[in-house]
């Protein structure tokens, strides 16, 4: 939910601060700050709203120092303004905290501080942990034994990081629970810290990821790592492979339009060396390890997962109840987490999640895991939580998704399950291997069809300028496309920050037909597919009733000319692989009529990247 960043090392801190903060600000945009350790003394600089105002006062303040560490936020507790913007100082001024997550218990911690005489300069939950820190640095030599001595008090979720004067050219970073993740970057002579990859990758791509109940001592020369029993632990050092220039804007107005257009790329990253050549079969690499008595016995799948990613687990049910057959369901996560879920023995619990860090994705897991289920992730950051809590992982190969509207992680979700319905289908012997050839073929004529799609983007555009101004859009799907329709009215809500629902078609006559009326656009989902004659009639049923219609058709459908006010076209392809096309104008339209609006596109009021609070 916030972005911290951390620099111990010989170059000047707080330029390579705030270009960390730059590459994490979709995490949080309520506010920044930074602190930095100047001759003896802690520099501390803060701003409400974006990370533009707090370079503004940086510009204004020289401050030289070799220690810092920085935040962005995305308001829990108290107002997105300055006082409560991070990092937080003790009463001295000489100890800083920075914080992504909630402290659950601060009210009980806050008390006997402030009667102890503490004084607390903001209404957050974080500010506890560095009147704790001070308490315990007057007890104690190293940051790192304070730190001990103040983590296991605090409850929830919480990633933080210190610095004090007190134990100079050092940072303690620690995480607590599954709150936001925390990375350790090693350079040469100098380390780095970070909640996420893109914040590290201009420096190094060698890294270590903290676990649930780990700290990290990080100084110039050396990283060390302890439990918060104390305990030394070692960590693996591991590759990003990412490309930093993939994080980069390569000269799009947006990294949505950037990401959104990189679609046929991250799909064929997706396909690659998913399926054996020589078999036909389709393989997941070493991460995957299902034996076969498990694959042929598992009674039920169930998928968790939060907002757009639960709707690619609703297009992977209907994939694999079509072709694997297995009963399936989807559950929003944070609906999970709370129900008591019933769990069979051998079922499957599926997450899917583009950060690997939404803390109610991860709390389902959590949760099944806790029955005796199996828990497979699809997961696009690779070393995120997910990744680390699954027995068997499927990385989507995406590339870093920075604008907090997912769309190309969205696509690879798609094309993974898709890939994954034919894996378990194969695997249970219930797909014939013609059948399994053709649909697997398909796929990869995916990356060239979504290609043609975007082509279509200045018909797209000229609709998005049409129809900007509407207060709601109703958008229907059927079939395989239902998830399409909830997806679309999504993209458009966070983008442009107009009404929208997404509905099955069906459901129009049990009560949504009573919306429409001329001011309404309709965004109907009208593929050539099982569904089709069903969607036609829905479509004339908002017709009969003045609604305006905007199809989405196939090229090849002359049968729709006229039936629409507007028809947006896709090229035909294989049903079950049609949600990756579909989807492809509904984000642009919500992208276009975003921006003609003036939003913010890459960061929406009111949103994050990764959710890491519930
Ligand atoms: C997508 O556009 C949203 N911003 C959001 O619904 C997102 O898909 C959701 O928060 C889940 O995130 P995850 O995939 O990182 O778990």
């Amino acid at each position: 939910m916030c972005g911290i960043v951390g620099y111990v090392g010989p170059r000047e801190a707080l330029p390579l601060l705030m270009n960390g903060l730059r590459r994490l600000e979709y995490r949080g945009y309520d506010s920044a700050g930074v602190a930095v350790q100047q001759n003896g003394a802690l520099e501390v600089m803060r701003a409400e709203g974006k990370l533009d105002n707090l370079a503004t006062i940086v510009a204004t303040h020289p401050t030289q120092g070799h220690t810092g560490i920085g935040h962005t936020r995305w308001a829990t507790h108290g107002r997105p303004n300055e006082q409560n913007a991070h990092p937080h100082v003790d009463c001295g001024g000489v100890t800083a905290v920075i914080h992504n997550g909630i402290i659950e218990n601060f009210e009980s911690l806050k008390a006997p501080l402030l009667a102890r005489g503490h004084r607390f300069t903001s209404e957050t939950d974080t500010e506890v942990a560095v009147h704790l820190l001070e308490e315990e640095l007057e007890k104690r030599q190293s940051l790192e034994d304070a730190a001990l001595a103040v983590l296991p008090r605090l409850e929830g979720a919480a990633a933080l990081a210190f610095i004090s004067v007190r134990d100079p050219g050092k940072i303690v970073a620690a995480r607590i629970s599954n709150a936001g993740g925390v990375i350790v970057g090693y350079g040469n002579g100098e380390n780095f810290l970070a909640s996420d990859a893109p914040a590290l990758l201009e420096h190094t791509r060698r890294v270590s990821f903290l676990d649930h109940g780990e700290i990290a001592v990080v100084t110039q020369d050396a990283v060390s790592f302890r439990k918060l029993t104390g305990e030394r632990i070692d960590k693996k050092i591991e590759e990003i492979s990412w490309d930093p220039i993939a994080a980069a804007k390569s000269g799009y107005k947006h990294f949505l339009l950037k990401e959104i257009h990189e679609q046929p790329r991250a799909i064929s990253d997706t396909l690659l060396g998913r399926v054996e050549r020589s078999t036909g079969r389709v393989v997941f690499d070493d991460n995957v390890k299902m034996d076969d008595a498990f694959v042929r016995a598992i009674p039920r799948i169930s998928f968790v997962a939060c907002g757009t990613a639960s709707y690619a687990g609703l297009v992977g049910k209907y994939l694999i109840e079509r072709l694997a057959r297995i009963p399936c369901d989807v559950e929003i996560a944070s609906e999970y987490r709370y129900r008591e879920p019933v769990v069979s023995p051998g079922q499957l619990v599926v997450s899917v999640t583009q950060s690997g860090e939404t803390v109610d994705t991860l709390a389902a897991m959590e949760e099944a895991k806790r029955q005796g289920a199996r828990l497979l992730t699809f997961v696009n950051v690779v070393g995120s939580q997910a990744s680390r809590v699954a027995d068997d992982v499927v990385y989507l190969h995406a590339g870093p998704e920075i604008s907090v509207a997912s769309t190309k992680a969205y696509a690879a979700m798609l094309v993974d399950l898709y890939l994954f319905a034919i894996y378990l289908a194969q695997r249970r012997g219930v797909i014939d291997p013609e059948r399994s050839r053709k649909l697997l073929a398909e796929a990869f004529h995916l990356p060239t069809l979504v290609d043609a799609v975007l082509q279509e983007e200045p018909k797209v555009k000229a609709l998005a300028y049409r129809y900007y101004s509407a207060h709601n859009f109703l958008f229907l799907g059927r079939g395989v496309n239902y998830p399409t329709a909830l997806e679309g009215a999504l993209k458009l809500k966070e983008l442009s920050y107009i009404h929208a629902e997404g509905t099955a078609s069906g459901e129009m006559k049990h009560g949504t037909n009573a919306l429409i009326n001329e001011e309404l656009p309709v965004v109907a989902i009208a593929l050539r597919d099982s569904v089709y004659k069903k969607i036609r009639s829905n479509m004339e049923e908002v017709r009969a009733r003045a609604g305006v219609l905007i199809a989405l058709a196939n090229d090849d459908d002359d049968e729709i000319n006229g039936k629409a006010d507007d028809i947006i076209r896709i090229p035909r392809t294989e049903e079950l692989l049609s949600p990756v096309l579909a989807v492809v104008p509904l984000q642009l339209l919500a992208y276009h009529i975003a921006d003609r609006r003036g939003n913010d596109v890459d960061q929406p009021r009111n949103l994050a990247k990764a959710v890491t609070v519930e």
